[in-house]
């Protein structure tokens, strides 16, 4: 049944009609699907004339469920456009081109987007320099453009006329549109959030107002950015850039609106708006404290909130009896019977919308404020400047509060609540998590050690601000705000580093010594002298933070003498950052595919049993398992006498599937992936089981499990080689596990062995560990042993298992794709160990024996 399945995937995979990309138009009654089109490109069909931009049916972030037609800027690989965003498709959906335009139809049958009646019949589509995807007629008159549909983003050449507005995808995988929008109004560029202005362009320092006419459309060309009147000559507003080719302007997630230009090789930021941090609404999360003294916003929560839980990014009252009102319509909240109370911001803060906005009402007192704010359902809060005595409020939605400097304002912040009816639920300040967005949903609650216990800062907070009488007060409350605010207690946590302490002991991240899908490693000296590992984690949001330093107290929480040591921590604004013991040896990809001394036998067993120590460890020896997902000689680290340790466990709960860092991390690591990471079937301890037993053969071979042999550096000439015996010649794609399996059959063991080695090594010791090995690359994860049961066999306590051949078969599956592939290309080397990143490389998927796109997260 399993092999039925396998087949038929690969089937899909690899037998697919290998459709041909079409450049710069194609023509009615063609149909295109993610699947025919995955060999090339990820689903790309039409290419623009010089290519510099691809229509595909593309999954953005590397998820499987949301495909979009998109047209993709190639050297960048960045979605311009998408046509469907509000409505993706699987992977089985398809787009169809017809004489009346272009549908999307999902698998179902369910047509999800299409251009609407055109005036008349369809020549072709054309996708042209500028990235505008065009149907024109036969006398080439275009019918419909993207250019006039436009999302989140603008090319050069494209205009966003007056009235038409940009909204921001809601995630990097999920490209619908999200709560941000940039207008463009006759006099100015807004953006808003659930209607509440956040910036303007009018207000921007960088800008130059150069005419008063009225505004008819914003345009970005290769010297500038403008929104010009109706002539299209004199610019209204202008912002100047150095000359660059290719630039786009975006309204990215998190609210901003970027300007920036791509060298060939990178991104460069020219213009953001809001250029201040603390103005994007939702920096902080709902009420959270936002404070840029220092260059990057730094989080807290004000007085009375703490931070909230689960889903909920941002601060909720600390008090159990009050809750944050919910929207208008919702019967759960604000019904008549319900009590309404405010509470206190203090001086000195401040709201993002409050720059932008009229206030409500003048000339008043705080408590007219607050009654019209406790009538009108949609308020949420309001603030109050005693200068004026003027009332504003916050409608809709509330976003992040700011920390402002300016006590003279006399600002003054209040946040609707509504009081519960009974006052048991005090309990909610620790009833924790939705559970763990990827492969830690397998884990177990960890309730006892990520119960929140209080913010350290709030009582001694608490009392400054009772006694505040005085305006003064609003500037020392936001000072201390900086360094005890963000700092929320979790037991077992380890040490927490400020980010300059850990930038001075790297001397600005001077020396890497090691990256990965979570970031890179600089060595760093601490102040007491001893030699550390510094960690940079990239693509976690700010958001995650307490999420953050709860699986940091459970990582510094296992110890085990084959696990790195997590020493501290750092999280601070966008920062996270990891301190590791350092591991003078570095990782044994170094030390044994290196081109250093060779490592002995003995060495590599002792290596193969300190990896299942740790291994066995995290599965079942400390408090909660955990599954590292991610074991690959990289993750090995190698301590004097080669003591082997696992670094990188705990950190796949970081990862959530919008979090495109997953897949990357999966890319570089797909020779290691289980086959039940293709199919539906849950991640399990297991799998870590797998991907030893592939570590356990590179360390046999001492070489990657797929490798290129040439002539020159053939190691076995005049054996049967490469473990194909149609394959007479001695160059081609080696898979080593198949190899291994025949060579097991044979009962042939020391052909497996390093050469390296030799003679300094017997039959009996490689038949030991290819063995075992094998026994953990079966394919139906329950028979494969557990590491306890590893440790035991590698110890010699328990016998050598006897691997199953009917779980194997299906590498021979695997390993016929790459003597295919080897065929087809030459300098393929690192095929099946892809470690480039993004879908440059997919053009080399083709031999891979897993496509990167058919890598589903765990779930
Ligand atoms: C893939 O795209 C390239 C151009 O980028 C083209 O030359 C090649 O023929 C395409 N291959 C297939 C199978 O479509
Ligand atoms: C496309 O299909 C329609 C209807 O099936 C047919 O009338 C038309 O001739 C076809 N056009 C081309 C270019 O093949
Ligand atoms: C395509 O590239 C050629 C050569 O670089 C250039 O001369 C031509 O102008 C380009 N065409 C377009 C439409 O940009
Ligand atoms: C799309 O095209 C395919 C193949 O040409 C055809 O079988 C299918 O009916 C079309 N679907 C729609 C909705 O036009
Ligand atoms: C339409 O444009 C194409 C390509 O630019 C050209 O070959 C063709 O002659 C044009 N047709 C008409 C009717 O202008
Ligand atoms: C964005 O603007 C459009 C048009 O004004 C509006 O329909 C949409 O609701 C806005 N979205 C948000 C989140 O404000
Ligand atoms: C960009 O537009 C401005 C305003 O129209 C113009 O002065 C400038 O020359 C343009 N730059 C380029 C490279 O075309
Ligand atoms: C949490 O987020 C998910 C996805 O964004 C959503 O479906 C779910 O309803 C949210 N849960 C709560 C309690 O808000
Ligand atoms: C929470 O608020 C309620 C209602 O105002 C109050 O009676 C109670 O004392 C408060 N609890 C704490 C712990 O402050
Ligand atoms: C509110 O409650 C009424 C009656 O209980 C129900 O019919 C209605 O659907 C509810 N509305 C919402 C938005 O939940
Ligand atoms: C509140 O009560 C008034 C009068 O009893 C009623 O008209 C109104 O609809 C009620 N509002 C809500 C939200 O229940």
């Amino acid at each position: 049944m399993k092999l039925i399945i396998s087949f038929s995937f690969f089937y899909l995979l690899f037998h697919v009609v290998h459709a041909y990309t079409f450049l710069d138009y194609i023509k009615p009654n063609f149909t295109a699907s993610h699947f025919q089109f995955i060999d090339n490109n990820s689903g790309t069909f039409l290419l623009s004339q010089n290519r510099t931009f691809e229509a595909a049916i593309f999954n953005p972030g590397g998820q499987q469920t949301s495909l979009y037609l998109c047209v993709i800027h190639a050297a960048s690989s960045s979605v311009v456009w998408s046509a469907n965003r509000d409505n993706p498709i699987s992977e089985f959906g398809i787009m169809n081109l017809t004489i009346n335009g272009i549908v999307i139809v999902d698998e179902d049958g369910d047509v999800k987007w299409s251009t609407p009646p055109l005036r008349s019949l369809v020549d072709r589509l054309v996708l042209n320099e500028m990235g505008n995807l065009v149907l024109l007629d036969q006398s080439n008159v275009s019918l419909w453009e993207s250019f006039q549909h436009p999302t989140d983003t603008i090319v050069i050449g494209q205009r966003l006329p007056i009235g038409t507005w940009l909204s921001s995808a809601a995630s990097d995988s999920d490209l619908s549109a999200g709560n941000y929008n940039l207008t463009i109004t006759a006099s100015d560029a807004i953006l808003q959030w659930y209607g509440q202005d956040y910036w303007k362009l009018s207000t921007d320092t960088k800008a130059y107002k150069n005419s008063n006419d009225m505004v008819e459309y914003m345009e970005i060309n290769r010297t500038g950015f403008y929104l010009f009147g109706h002539d299209g000559v004199v610019p209204v507003f202008v912002v100047s850039f150095p000359l660059s080719d290719f630039r786009i302007a975006k309204l990215a997630i998190s609210g901003q609106f970027v300007i920036s230009s791509f060298s060939g090789t990178d991104w460069n930021r020219e213009f953001v708006g809001p250029g201040d941090g603390c103005q994007i609404p939702l920096a902080c999360g709902r009420v959270g404290l936002c404070n840029d003294k220092s260059s990057t916003p730094v989080c807290s929560c004000p007085p009375d909130f703490y931070v909230g839980s689960g889903n909920y990014s941002g601060c909720v009252p600390s008090n159990g009896s009050y809750s944050l009102p919910n929207a208008c319509n919702s019967n759960d909240s604000q019904s008549n019977s319900s009590v309404v109370s405010f509470l206190k911001l203090g001086y000195g803060v401040e709201y993002f919308h409050n720059f932008y906005s009229d206030p409500v009402m003048l000339g008043v007192n705080v408590s007219v404020c607050k009654d019209l704010c406790s009538r009108n359902c949609s308020c949420l809060g309001v603030f109050y400047k005693n200068s004026s005595d003027s009332c504003y409020t916050v409608e809709n939605e509330l976003g992040s509060i700011i920390s402002s400097d300016e006590g003279e304002d006399n600002m003054l912040g209040f946040i609707k609540v509504i009081v519960a009816s009974t006052t048991t639920d005090d309990d909610d300040q620790t009833s924790q998590k939705n559970g763990f967005p990827v492969a830690a949903s397998v884990l177990l609650p960890i309730t006892g050690i990520i119960i929140i216990v209080s913010l350290v800062f709030l009582s001694c907070r608490r009392m400054k601000v009772s006694k505040a009488q005085d305006v003064q007060l609003g500037k020392s409350i936001s000072h201390s705000s900086s360094n005890d605010m963000d700092a929320f207690y979790i037991p077992g946590l380890p040490r927490r580093f400020d980010y300059e302490e850990l930038e001075d002991a790297t001397d600005n991240f001077k020396t890497l010594i090691g990256s990965g899908g979570f970031g890179s490693v600089y060595r760093g000296v601490l102040s007491d002298n001893t030699v550390v590992a510094v960690k940079k984690i990239i693509n976690i949001g700010i958001q995650g933070k307490k999420d953050f330093c709860t699986e940091i107290g459970v990582i510094g929480n296992t110890y085990h003498a084959n696990l790195v040591k997590l020493k501290g921590f750092c999280a601070q604004g966008r920062h996270r950052l990891l301190v590791y013991e350092y591991m003078n040896r570095g990782s044994l990809d170094r030390t044994l595919f290196g081109t250093g001394p060779v490592l002995e036998w003995q060495e590599r067993s002792e290596v193969a049993l300190g990896t299942a120590r740790g291994l066995a460890y995290l599965h079942s020896g400390c408090e909660q398992k955990i599954i590292h997902c991610d074991i690959k000689p990289e993750n090995i680290l190698l301590q004097d006498q080669f003591q082997a340790k696992i670094s990188d466990f705990g950190l796949s709960k970081f990862l959530s599937p919008e979090q495109s860092g997953l897949f990357t991390t999966m890319r570089g690591t797909r020779g290691y992936l289980a086959p039940e990471w293709l199919t539906n079937s849950a991640i399990s301890e297991k799998t870590d089981v797998y991907s030893f037993g592939m570590v356990l053969l590179e360390l046999v071979s001492g070489r990657k499990n797929c490798y290129f042999r040439s002539n020159s550096h053939s190691v076995d000439d005049g054996n049967s080689g490469g473990g194909h015996s149609s394959n007479s010649s001695t160059t081609g794609l080696v898979y080593f596990p198949l190899f291994a399996l025949e060579m097991h059959e044979q009962g042939n063991y020391l052909e497996l062995a390093d050469q390296r080695l030799e003679g300094r090594v017997t039959n009996d010791e490689v038949e030991k560990l290819v063995r075992i090995a094998l026994c953990c690359v079966h394919e139906e994860p329950a028979i494969r042993p557990n590491m306890v049961a590893v440790v035991g066999i590698l110890e010699g306590e328990i016998p050598s298992p006897q691997p199953r051949i009917e779980s194997l078969n299906f590498l021979r599956f695997y390993g016929r794709r790459f003597t295919e592939a080897s065929m087809i290309a030459e300098e393929s080397e690192y095929n099946c160990i892809l470690n480039q990143q993004g879908r440059n490389s997919t053009s080399q998927n083709s031999f891979s024996y897993i496509s990167s796109e058919t890598v589903s997260g765990p779930r």
